[in-house]
């Protein structure tokens, strides 16, 4: 019989990984389901969603069960839990693997409980939950066991999670809204106000990507743009330049650090020291806007640094936590022991 192994989980607003015990990030898709919107059929999880969508538009929708880090549709929730887990360990019904899964903040006890039992009955013996800043601190290899303090950053696509660790736990810490999709939001309004553009999430998002910046950008990038013209109806494209999406950025990078700030703010001195010290981690795939790291460090005049493949860290973090449950037995939590936060 084939050996089964462990596996971490990343459940993210925007995209879902999984870590394999011994064998590193097996699954990585994005957390979508295609339903037909007339049937209300669900025909396709992750990636094949997306594909499906591309062929045949129109009455089928893609759906994120998750937004701005809380359950928003617990059907899809489960039908996509299943099928990926299914995908990575199949089914093995006398060998069920364990589970160390990492949720977004805002998902209550109750959710969390279904989440368990959902992985149940996609075939875990037990699933654990592991608090996302402390996954993300595992995965990027801080230590946070002895009386020192370290500052993270979880920046995905519903949320980010600003936590002060020490000792192993969150000493203080801050789930806010202001992730990815907040700024694709915050270019949407400027595309629509500037240049009377209507352009959707993904657009907005591949312009993020492409061109978006959160410091001025020092030689003049440009993109087109395409979306449909607010006074003709009709489509247009609309030369895009870098200097504008960082205008567009401004604020809701404003946002995010003055959410960093109030953690610092609330942080016992001492721990604070360490931090201005040692410096902030950012991880989560937001994380990677141009820029961001330079412009936090320019208005907290913190040392602040982007961890390596930042969309990994909290995949990996599981994964690191499962290699070690005994000694990560403080950190996990699930039904037989308290909750955490
Ligand atoms: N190079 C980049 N520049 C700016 N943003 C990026 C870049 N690459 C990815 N992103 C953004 O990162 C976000 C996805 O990150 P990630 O996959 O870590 O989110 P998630 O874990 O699914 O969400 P959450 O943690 O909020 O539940 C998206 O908003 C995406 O646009
Ligand atoms: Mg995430």
């Amino acid at each position: 019989m084939a050996q089964v192994r462990d596996i971490g989980i990343d459940l993210g607003t925007s995209h879902v990984l999984i870590y394999m015990k011994g064998k590193g990030i097996v699954l990585q898709e994005p957390a979508v389901v295609a339903v037909d919107r007339d049937t209300d059929k669900i025909l396709a999880v992750g990636q094949d969603a997306l594909r499906l969508m591309g062929r045949t538009p129109g009455n089928i929708q893609a759906i994120r069960p998750l937004r701005q880090g809380s359950v928003s549709d617990f059907r899809l929730l489960q039908t996509m839990l299943h099928d990926f887990t299914a995908h990575v360990i199949g089914h093995h019904w006398f060998a069920r693997p364990k589970a160390v899964l990492s949720v977004p903040s805002g998902v209550n006890d109750t959710e969390k409980r279904s989440i368990i039992s959902v992985m149940f009955d996609a075939g875990m013996r037990r699933t654990q939950l592991l608090e996302r800043p402390i996954a993300a601190a595992l995965g990027v290899g801080i230590r946070f066991d002895e009386a020192y303090g370290s500052m993270i950053v979880d920046m995905g696509a519903g949320a980010t999670d600003i936590a002060i660790l020490s000792r192993n736990e969150v000493v203080v810490g801050s789930c806010v809204p202001v992730g990815g999709d907040y700024f694709d939001d915050a270019i949407i309004r400027y595309l629509r106000k500037k240049h009377n553009l209507l352009v959707g999430e993904r657009t907005a998002e591949n312009v993020k990507i492409t061109i978006g910046s959160a410091m001025p950008q020092a030689q003049g990038i440009t993109m087109d743009v395409t979306g449909r013209n607010l006074i003709s109806g009709l489509p247009k494209t609309q030369a895009v330049t870098g200097m504008e999406i960082y205008e567009a950025l401004q604020e809701p990078v404003a946002d995010l650090i003055e959410a960093i700030q109030g953690v610092i703010e609330r942080t016992p001195p001492q721990l604070a020291a360490d931090i201005f010290e040692e410096g902030i981690v950012l991880t989560g795939g937001a994380a990677a806007l141009t820029g961001l790291s330079e412009s936090i460090y320019d208005v907290l005049r913190i040392p602040c640094g982007v961890a390596d493949n930042p969309e990994l860290s909290v995949a990996i973090g599981c994964g690191r936590a499962l290699e070690n449950t005994a000694a990560m037995r403080e950190l996990l939590s699930d039904n037989r022991h308290k909750w955490i936060r």
